[in-house]
């Protein structure tokens, strides 16, 4: 196979770790803190999690630790969307293994977690992990958005880890399945068996973080990826001086990688769905924002522009949250019936019976388009899949009709042209960016040390993550103490709460100080491509938003 020359040198790599997982491994101790509390209804968390609940957090210091050095079979599992640096997940848990006995093994399980269901697994070997060291992608083992919920999933997981006579399953994912990895692991103790399960934070959407996890690995190079293109956006944009750019970043719910973009490009829009949600802001409100720039722009003869829109917008909306989430309960409780209205126009009957009032006109008065893309199938853990909903087309059509409105009503004299863009897949298989390198590296060294020191139902963590490497720190978040319950898929379901973008946080507040010069003044910022190779300052800065979240 060709190999592009990119590739053949970013092989030769050697990943950063931090200094406690650069220890000969039996010279690596954990160190245990106090008992941990989940961060809501603890209660009834305690009581679904009689074995896992209220572990210590755990740091790796300098010391002793005889059992680094036993023989250990591990397997792995990547789960959900793509994320870039998961190949080095894995690179780092598999020399941490080989490191600390040459006879362990580890295990890929093929397409995510239905490979630990149904068996389905790959030995990792020296050759096959050479092939993807320091690569984007999921491709070494496929990735997969099986949900682990019935007892005969369970079950079967059960019975694989059994007949492969693993000491542990790492899996390697977001929000989600690192609830499924906190309830793999309880039910595993509840089975009287000793397989442990650690979890590794994965996701580009950067949702997956608190006090102990910094930020989920991917999120760096997507942002990157993402700012990259849409400074190339805004120098075209600034050369034709014709187009308004409306793009749609990925994130799902959280905007996190708006936001990102935004202080990296300075576009002169960007729409922050926690914003406004907290301002109650109606879709109407939205576009009279955005229409205003556009009239503002124009009154200075800039009939261009960049707007970037958070993936889940709608979902902030309030109108647009109460209808999804009535959508989504009714889908979920009356699945076979909705299953059985074949056309849009049956689907729309059908559901004006069973929505509010509210809702309902509101659903009928969308475009069809829009409308359709609310009810297509829902991902396994219940959420509607929002990188499928065209809201930048929904925006430039509203922006457009408003602006018709506004130039018979003589407050507007420009030319509006626009044009759609979604960047999301475009970023999530990158080649990892240094930091993502070093930083999936070490959490896959960290999740073999959690392993070899006999922990289950932890959280791979790595901290200190806006110094250089030389600074972080690693160990282990107990998974229940990120958990609270929520409503899902009609019924309260523990779950590891989502980060959303904190509207008090440096990162928004550095945004809000800038965003009306913005939105008026072109002040676009280039970025440029992720440099691998060069001085540091280029090469391994962290997101703006991990230096903004931790300077001090
Ligand atoms: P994860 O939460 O599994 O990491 O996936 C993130 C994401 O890339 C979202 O940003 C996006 O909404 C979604 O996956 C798209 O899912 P799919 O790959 O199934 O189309």
């Amino acid at each position: 196979m060709e190999i592009s020359a990119l590739q053949t040198v970013r092989y030769t790599y050697k990943p950063k770790l931090p200094p406690s997982l650069t220890l000969p491994v039996e010279n690596i101790e954990t160190a245990l803190g106090d008992p941990t509390e989940s961060i809501a209804d603890q209660a009834d968390l305690q009581a679904l999690f009689k074995n896992t609940y209220g572990k210590p957090l755990v740091s790796f210091i300098k010391g002793n630790n005889d059992k680094t050095t036993r023989c250990l079979n591990v397997g792995v599992i990547l789960s959900g969307g793509q994320a870039p640096g998961g190949h080095n997940v894995i690179a780092g848990l598999y020399d941490g293994l080989k490191k600390g006995n040459k006879d362990s093994k580890l295990y890929g399980f093929l397409g995510g977690p239905s490979g630990l269901t149904d068996n389905k697994t790959v030995e990792i070997n020296d050759a096959m992990m050479d092939a993807y060291r320091n690569t984007g992608g999921f491709d070494m083992i496929g990735s997969g958005r099986t949900k682990i919920e019935t007892p005969e999933q369970f079950a079967a997981s059960l019975d694989t880890a059994k007949k492969l006579s693993l000491n542990a399953v790492v899996i390697i994912g977001g929000d989600d399945s690192n609830t499924n990895a906190a309830l793999l692991a309880e039910y595993f103790l509840a089975q009287g068996s000793d397989i442990q399960v650690i979890g590794c934070p994965k996701t580009i959407d950067g949702d997956l973080k608190n006090e102990h996890i910094e930020i989920s690995f991917g999120f760096d190079t997507a942002v990157k990826t993402y700012s990259e293109l849409i400074g190339n956006i805004e120098r075209d944009a600034n050369s034709a001086k014709k187009y308004w750019h409306f793009i749609k970043v990925m994130g799902r719910s959280a905007s996190h990688i708006a936001l990102e973009c935004a202080l990296q490009t300075q576009p002169n829009i960007c729409l922050i769905s926690e914003e406004i949600e907290a301002d109650t802001m109606s879709l109407g409100q939205v576009v009279n924002q955005i229409a205003d720039s556009v009239a503002k722009r124009a009154a200075n003869k800039e009939n261009f522009g960049v707007v970037i829109i958070p993936e889940g917008l709608v979902e902030f909306i309030p109108e647009m949250k109460k209808l999804i989430a009535e959508l989504n309960d009714i889908m979920a409780v009356n699945a076979e019936d909705f299953a059985k209205q074949l056309s849009f126009e049956d689907q729309s009957g059908w559901l004006k019976t069973k929505l509010s009032k509210e809702s309902g006109d509101l659903f009928l008065s969308l475009p069809a388009e829009i409308a359709k893309q609310l009810l297509m199938d829902r991902d396994p853990h219940g959420n509607v899949q929002v990188s499928r909903i065209e809201t930048e087309k929904l925006l430039i059509g509203m922006v457009e009709q408003k602006l018709g409105e506004m130039k018979k009503a003589g407050t507007y004299n420009g030319k509006f042209s626009a044009q759609g863009h979604f960047f999301g897949y475009e970023g999530r298989c990158a080649f990892p960016s240094n930091f993502d390198a070093d930083y999936c590296y070490s959490l896959g060294f960290s999740a073999f040390v959690l392993i070899a020191s006999g922990l289950t139902g932890y959280l791979s963590s790595v901290k200190n993550l806006s110094k250089p490497a030389a600074e972080w720190t690693a160990g282990g978040v107990p998974l229940t103490m990120m958990m609270n319950m929520e409503q899902r898929h009609g019924s309260k379901k523990p779950v590891i709460r989502k980060a959303l973008v904190e509207l008090d946080g440096n990162p928004f507040k550095t945004f809000a100080a800038n965003r009306e010069t913005w939105a008026v003044k072109t002040s676009f910022l280039f970025p440029g491509a992720i440099q691998y190779y060069g001085p540091s300052e280029i090469c391994d800065q962290p997101t703006k938003t991990l230096k903004l979240e931790h300077q001090n």
